[in-house]
């Protein structure tokens, strides 16, 4: 058999081949194979009009043939209209193609035809639901939960800081990094921990991640067996419920009232739970702060039945009426706390970067989990944050955000008042970045939300946020990305979907 044309693309300096497999033995001529295995690429998509196609030099050498049959081939293929060259930009593939080819489905978009057999995947993954139906995790703009200000961050610094830092790469930062993280880091951390969360640790015990997200996926892999009971919030954080169920643990709907979780309704549920996860500071999504007898309390519980508590302390930067409250983690006299924090709300959540800080004694077994994960943290950007808190950016970037927050926060709320009145009641807006309106019992919040990410307000609807029946219904706006000018209209139009007008 003379030519195979095989998918993925193979690199070279001045553009893409498809994989050639010469046959010098085949019936065939070396021309015609090219010619072919090239033509085949174009038509079935796996070369893209406008893609650069590799010198004759460079392909004949990457081939082991003479330049003379791949000189023939792309002559031929100029000649029938499958490449173009351009002065200055070398030889492309054509961007209108031969007559017989244009009724075919556009490149790239073709998929294999015919499926046999079982294509069986994991229950737990398909338990999982599809984001694309649920349109306001997706969307960008007013409302938008987890956004934040753009246009506020100091682009300039960053951009100069991450300039320095890739200019100055010295070889060790080619290689895998540590499995913690960069030290530069966890130290920069730990002594923000210390003196703005009262979090007890020092930078061994600091394990750098990629995000919130990725502690807890560490955490459940190194915590819980399938089948272990695990105490989640209820109302609570979807993200950290799906993580537990990933795991096979048995979830325990825990209720949350204004002091935060219901230990004793905990307890009475699944007294030996292996883990209970929580959101003190600012709890997700009804905004309550637990309080200081509530953590008593749970902190005794861990300690009775050697269960584990995490903490999520995503957002307790900011704190409008009152000082931050300290974690639960410096409160901890036996260890039992894996206290999770984010630069998702801080800075911004594309940056994947957040942090947990591990007991002493488990160390050894996060970074073993960790291993077979991602190994390590990517390099650059811890050293472009390390650089960012220690010249004292991050404390004013937070003292600035808690201003503008502020203000949109008090729109926000008075804009509310003002056109709602008494249909909703909110809740958790004393911190964070986002809050929650509770609507009257067996209003539709799911369908209102659909139609409102039409009208781009991107409100979460509450009852998403429960596992059990009770649930109450609502919406979880946030404002951190909505400019105060345009939080009265957002909320005027929020009103006239409430009242279908
Ligand atoms: C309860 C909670 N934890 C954590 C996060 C942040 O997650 P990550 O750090 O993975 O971006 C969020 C974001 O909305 C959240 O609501």
């Amino acid at each position: 058999m003379a030519i195979l044309v095989a998918h993925p693309m193979k690199r070279s300096p001045s553009g893409l081949a498809p994989i050639i497999a010469i046959d010098r033995k085949g019936p065939e001529p070396l021309h015609r194979q090219i010619y072919d295995a090239y033509r085949t690429a174009i038509v079935d998509g796996s070369l893209r009009p406008g893609q650069r196609i590799p010198s004759t030099r460079v392909l004949a050498s990457e081939l082991g043939v003479s330049r003379f049959p791949v000189l023939n081939a792309y002559a031929q293929l100029l000649a029938e209209g499958y490449f173009t060259s351009r002065i200055g930009a070398g030889t492309v593939v054509s961007s209108s193609l031969p007559d017989q080819f244009s009724s075919t489905a556009p490149a790239g978009t073709r998929v294999a035809a015919t499926r046999s057999g079982p294509r069986t995947v994991a229950s737990r993954c398909s338990m999982l639901p599809r984001l694309g139906v649920s349109p306001w995790l997706l969307g960008w703009g007013a409302f938008g939960v987890g956004q934040v200000a753009a246009d506020h961050f100091p682009l300039h610094i960053w951009s100069n800081l991450v300039a320095r830092r890739s200019r100055n790469m010295d070889a060790r930062a080619f290689h895998y990094g540590e499995g913690l993280g960069s030290k530069a880091l966890r130290e920069t951390i730990a002594g923000y921990l210390k003196t703005a969360r009262s979090v007890h640790c020092d930078a061994e015990q600091i394990m750098v991640v990629s995000g919130s997200q990725q502690a807890l996926q560490i955490a459940a892999g190194v915590l819980v067996d399938p089948g272990n009971p695990v105490w989640i919030e209820e109302p609570g954080y979807r993200m950290a419920r799906e993580v537990f169920a990933l795991a096979g643990s048995h979830l325990i709907p825990v209720p949350v009232d204004r002091e935060g979780l219901d230990v004793a309704a905990g307890i009475k549920r699944a007294r030996k739970a292996r883990v209970a996860y929580i959101t003190p500071s600012h709890q997700f999504p009804l905004g309550h702060t637990m309080s200081a007898s509530r953590r008593l309390q749970l902190l005794d519980w861990a300690q009775s039945t050697g269960s584990w508590i995490i903490e999520d302390d995503y957002d307790s930067e900011y704190r409008y009426e009152s000082l931050p409250v300290a974690a639960v983690q410096g409160i901890d006299a036996d260890s039992r706390v894996i206290y999770i924090g984010t630069f998702s709300k801080v800075l911004f959540p594309s940056l994947r970067l957040g942090y947990v800080v591990i007991p002493s004694d488990l160390v050894d077994r996060f970074l073993a989990f960790r291993r077979v994960t991602d190994i390590s943290p990517p390099g650059l950007y811890q050293e472009v944050l390390a650089d960012f808190i220690r010249e004292g950016h991050f404390a004013r970037h937070i003292r600035r955000m808690r201003v503008l927050y502020h203000e949109r926060r008090s729109t926000l709320v008075a804009s509310i008042q003002e056109e709602l009145g008494s249909m909703v009641q909110v809740l958790g807006s004393e911190a964070g970045m986002h809050l929650t309106v509770v609507l009257p019992d067996g209003s539709p919040d799911v369908e209102i939300a659909h139609r409102a990410a039409q009208q781009n307000l991107w409100i979460w609807p509450l009852s998403t946020s429960y596992v059990t029946d009770a649930v109450r219904p609502g919406f979880i706006l946030g404002f951190g990305n909505t400019p105060a000018a345009e939080i009265p209209q957002g909320v005027r139009e929020l009103r006239n979907l409430l009242t279908g007008k």
